[in-house]
């Protein structure tokens, strides 16, 4: 997760906003303002995702992967806490010397810190000291973008940037890593009884002619980017059709009919070994209920939506489903340039949408010296690209530049897929 291809905060306000500042409304002219508005906005946002959840909720690591509510509430802060208000706030002094350890994720260049698996076996601080770490941090963050000098305000506008960006990327992980500790509960835990599944577009049918040759894709200006969409490239497409829709779990539940999760000749050989070592029969959070299929959902245990699109498959299970309908996955230049076509629907706010793509650096990718360069840059290995966004990603944090990566064996997300088709 990446520091910034940087765009003021300033221009970005005049341009209509990006994903931070448009959760700000009114839009103040000021850049102190604005930028003041737009960190109140994020940071509750974060708060408002954690209220739902009881201080044992949050406490909870359910796996390496995930991290307990009360860390991410804690590391966000430290964010602002190690890149910005220390080397611009003259003066200021860390909250607590310790929570650099305990709050560094993975940023080397910062300093030791603690062992990422054992996070949830951190009970002190608790839930209202790492609420006064945050009204903390809060109340700095605003008297330095009050007292910055003219001179160094672009650079304290840089860095929050990141950190609100940052920030966000984290409010997912709120949700996704809570509904994966829910899921380990017996009782299915509800985290928000009002939660509805985001509904396709009934529209959204039949595939799309991908205009083949050369296409730009990467971020080209006009807001926020992070730097892995970075440098704006040229990219061949091949003739191809791109499913318009995403495929649903009615799909879903043909393909597991079909035999999909015992077929070893639809999967990948690390795929295969996977649904064998893991048990796979069904998406992540699926279990059968008097003969019918429920998913733990962020609204609770409920009957599984055949018309929703599918989510919580991983890379391998995706790849297979494709193979098994006669299809693929696009690519990550196929699905970018469709989507600015808009050539696709759902292709935002439903599910994020892996693709064939594995995760590298685009041509002439440069990352920031720095332990800020450690955001993206040492990540590009070993993973695929997902695009989109999902439900729960914030609001305006979508963009058709924006590259997300996981591991191919991760479904804790809320990853589905489209379908390519190539004619071969
Ligand atoms: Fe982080």
């Amino acid at each position: 997760m990446s520091p910034a291809t940087s765009s003021p905060v300033i221009r970005r306000l005049r341009d209509g906003g990006t994903a931070t500042i448009r959760n700000a409304a009114p839009t103040p002219n000021d850049p102190r303002t604005a930028a003041r508005e737009a960190f109140r906005s994020v940071r509750a946002e974060t708060e408002r995702r954690a209220a739902a959840l009881s201080d044992e909720d949050q406490v909870v690591q359910s796996m390496a992967d995930a991290s307990p509510t009360k860390w991410h509430r804690a590391h966000t802060t430290w964010f602002f806490e190690q890149f910005l208000l220390q080397p611009q706030l003259a003066g200021y002094r860390p909250y607590d010397e310790q929570f650099a350890y305990l709050f560094n994720s993975y940023y080397v260049a910062a300093g030791p810190r603690h062992a990422r698996p054992k996070r949830g076996l951190v009970t002190r601080p608790d839930c209202a000291r790492v609420a006064a770490y945050r009204a903390h941090v809060d109340e700095a963050v605003e008297r330095l973008l009050a007292s910055a000098e003219e001179g160094q305000l672009p650079e304290v506008l840089r860095i929050l940037e990141i950190g609100l960006n940052h920030e966000q990327q984290h409010q997912e992980l709120i949700l996704t890593d809570i509904l994966h500790a829910f899921a380990q509960n017996p009782l299915a835990p509800t985290y928000d009884a009002a939660w509805q599944p985001p509904q396709p577009l009934a529209s959204a049918r039949g595939f799309s002619e991908l205009p083949s040759g050369l296409h730009p894709i990467g971020h080209c200006g006009g807001g926020y980017s992070f730097d892995n969409e970075s440098p704006v490239h040229q990219v061949y497409l091949m003739p191809a059709r791109i499913a318009r829709g995403l495929v649903s779990n009615a799909q879903w539940l043909d393909f597991m009919a079909d035999g999909g999760y015992a077929t070893p000749a639809l999967w990948l050989s690390d795929g295969w070994a996977t649904v064998e070592a893991e048990g796979w029969r069904a998406p992540a959070y699926w279990r059968k209920h008097d003969d019918a299929w429920h998913a733990l959902t962020l609204g609770g245990l409920k009957p599984v939506d055949q018309a929703a699109p599918v989510t919580h498959v991983s890379y391998y299970e995706a790849d297979a489903f494709a193979r098994w309908a006669g299809k693929g996955l696009p690519s990550e230049a196929e699905w970018e340039v469709a989507a600015r076509l808009d050539l696709i629907d759902d292709a935002f706010g439903i599910v994020w949408q892996w693709t064939r793509s594995a995760y590298s650096p685009y041509p002439g990718y440069r990352a920031q010296a720095g332990a800020l360069g450690e955001y993206n840059g040492k990540f590009m290995v070993n993973q695929m690209v997902l695009r989109g966004s999902s439900h729960a990603t914030p609001a305006g944090h979508s963009r058709a530049s924006y590259r997300n990566f996981f591991y191919p064996s991760a479904r804790w997300q809320f990853s589905g897929l489209r379908l390519l088709d190539s004619g071969g």
